[in-house]
C-alpha cells in the first residue's frame, strides 16, 4: 500500500465508523468495480462482518446502464466463488453523500470523479484502488480489461484480490 499522508487521514477518521460505506467507481461498471464490489463483499461475509459495510459501485460512464457486469468478468470472479449480480449505474454528484470512500480503478476515473466532487471536503474521500494494492504487484492503476484475453480479467482479480484485502484488514 502506498497511501498518501491525506488519504491515511480519511481512513483514519474512518477508524468506528458503522457502516463503513464504499463506493467502487471504473468506465463501464461493467468489469472493475463490479468486480470489486464482489471481492470486498466476498472477504467481509467471510470475515463474518457483512454487516460493517455498504459496499457498491458505478460507472463514469452511461453505455451500459441496467445491465449485469461482462460476462467474461463473470466466469473469471465466479471460479474464484464469486457470483457478480450488481446492476450498472452511472456515478452522481449525490454519490459523494451516500459514501465514505469512493475508489476509482485508474486516473480517468479519478479526474472525472474530482470533476464531479461538489467540494473539497467530498474530494478527500477518493482513494484510488491502486493506493490500496500490495506495492509489491508494481501497478499503480488497474488495468482496462474490457478488449484484452483472460490473463487481463485474472490480473484484475488479483490486483482487487490484494487492494480488498489490505482494505477490509485497515478496519477489522
Ligand atoms: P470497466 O471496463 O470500466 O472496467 O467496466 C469497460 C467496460 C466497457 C467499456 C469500457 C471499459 N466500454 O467502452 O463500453
Amino acid at each position: 500500500m502506498e497511501l498518501s499522508p491525506k488519504q491515511q487521514n480519511t481512513l483514519a477518521l474512518l477508524k468506528d465508523k458503522k457502516p463503513i460505506r464504499v463506493l467502487f467507481i471504473c468506465l463501464g461498471n461493467i468489469c472493475r468495480s463490479p468486480a470489486a464490489e464482489g471481492v470486498l463483499s466476498d472477504i467481509v461475509e467471510n470475515q463474518g462482518c457483512a454487516d460493517n459495510w455498504i459496499i457498491d459501485s458505478a460507472g463514469t460512464g452511461r453505455w451500459h446502464i441496467g445491465q449485469l457486469p461482462d460476462n467474461r468478468m463473470r466466469v473469471h470472479a465466479r471460479r474464484r466463488g464469486i457470483e457478480l449480480t450488481h446492476r450498472c449505474r452511472q456515478v452522481s454528484a449525490a454519490d459523494f453523500d451516500d459514501f465514505d470512500i469512493i475508489i476509482p480503478m485508474d486516473s480517468q476515473n479519478e479526474s472525472d470523479l474530482r470533476r464531479l466532487a461538489p467540494s473539497v471536503e467530498a474530494e478527500d474521500k477518493i482513494i484510488p484502488m491502486a493506493a490500496l494494492v500490495d506495492k509489491a504487484m508494481r501497478y499503480d492503476y488497474i488495468p482496462d480489461p474490457y478488449y484484452e484475453g483472460a490473463e487481463g480479467f485474472e490480473l484484475v482479480l488479483d490486483l482487487l484480490e490484494s487492494g480488498c484485502q489490505n482494505l477490509a484488514r485497515l478496519f477489522s
